[in-house]
């Protein structure tokens, strides 16, 4: 098992497969952004798939793959099936902006991915081209409805609030997720690269003290996946809304994740530095034990806590780059 300074127990590992999106939501990609990975240092599937295997050896059980947008990855289903043949993987999963859902959400359930998250802001279409640069809505509700169809269940719907954009479509986005069986989760916008400077987020304590009355909510102790989300339920538990607060009240005392950025970099902390890079080991015929024990050396470099409060200008890769 792999355990970190901090005594915390890392078993979740977040995969981004590419850092290109066809979105440009405006707290991840800035518009006009061009400085995409090039196709020569993205990890090949083996190497990734190298890269997993070390990670089960060593515990890990929790693997999310991510972007940009997974789906735009060429042949993203078959590195899904791959992975989930590989043993300890014992929960796989996909965040995905749903674009392409309708197209691959039948062939992602086949290859084994067992569970959705979906980002999704606003209902109305205006409020959506506003925040994504794109008329996707239509896209991503007839992807979540090939995706429930083909036999995803409690899908997550990710939402950023955002001030003056969609933090009055709240009330209107649980009451779409109620209807349609899914599970909604409002996420504090954290200060990542450019765009990090513009980005105001929305105090998530404040919109659940008059949400819990409008809704009847309760604290959830349910776990519902590997996340930092904190759940709260409506009387009959059919519903649940999942706060993520790294701004408000972050959750880094319980942190169990790193990640794997598209080049081969491990990230220890979202809003950190701390990271070494796996590309040139693994291009370099690398043992399996060498692998294993820098995996091993690079948790001991995992901070106690992100820094977007004190220093919101440090993080200087985009969203997208490090997959959320
Ligand atoms: P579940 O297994 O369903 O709980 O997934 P998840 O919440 O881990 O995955 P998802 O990709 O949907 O992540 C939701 C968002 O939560 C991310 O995009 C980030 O914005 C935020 N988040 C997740 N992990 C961390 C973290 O370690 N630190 C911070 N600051 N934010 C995080
Ligand atoms: N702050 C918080 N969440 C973000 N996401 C993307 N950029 C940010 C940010 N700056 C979220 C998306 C998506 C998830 C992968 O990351 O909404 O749901
Ligand atoms: Fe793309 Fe997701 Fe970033 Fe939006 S949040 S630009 S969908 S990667």
């Amino acid at each position: 098992m792999l355990t970190d300074d901090f005594g915390r127990t890392i078993d979740y590992l977040r995969i981004s497969v590419t850092d290109r999106c066809d979105l440009r939501c405006s707290y991840c990609i800035p518009k006009g952004f061009r400085n995409f990975e090039v196709p020569k240092n993205w990890l090949t599937f083996d190497e990734i798939k190298r890269v997993v295997t070390a990670f089960s050896k060593l515990g890990t059980r929790h693997f999310r793959l991510t972007g940009g947008e997974p789906l735009l990855r060429k042949n993203f289903t078959e590195l899904a099936y791959d992975l989930s043949q590989i043993t300890g993987v014992e929960d796989l999963s996909v965040t995905t902006n749903g674009t392409q859902l309708a197209k691959y959400a039948d062939s992602l359930y086949k290859a084994g991915v067992q569970r959705l998250n979906v980002s999704l802001d606003s209902l109305r279409q205006e409020c959506v081209e506003e925040i994504s640069g794109c008329d996707s809505l239509n896209k991503v509700l007839t992807g979540l409805k090939v995706a429930k169809e083909v036999g995803f269940e409690k899908i997550k719907i990710n939402m950023v609030p955002l001030p003056n954009q969609n933090i009055n479509d709240i009330e209107n986005m649980i009451e779409f997720c109620i209807e349609h069986h899914f599970v909604l989760r409002l996420i504090e916008a954290m200060p990542m690269g450019v765009t990090g400077q513009n980005t105001q987020y929305v105090d998530l304590q404040k919109v659940i003290t008059e949400l819990k009355t409008k809704f009847n909510l309760t604290p959830s102790v349910k776990v519902m996946g590997s996340g930092p989300a904190r759940y709260w339920q409506t009387p009959n538990q059919e519903f649940s809304l999942g706060l993520i607060t790294p701004m408000s009240q972050h959750f880094c005392a319980t942190c169990n994740r790193v990640r794997l950025s598209v080049d081969g970099t491990l990230y220890m902390c979202l809003g950190q530095n701390n990271s070494i890079h796996l590309r040139p080991l693994l291009r370099d015929n690398c043992t399996d034990e060498e692998l294993e024990s820098t995996i091993k050396q690079a948790i001991k470099l995992k901070p106690e806590a992100h820094n977007f409060l004190d220093n919101p200008t440090q993080i200087i890769r985009i969203m997208s780059a490090t997959g959320g």
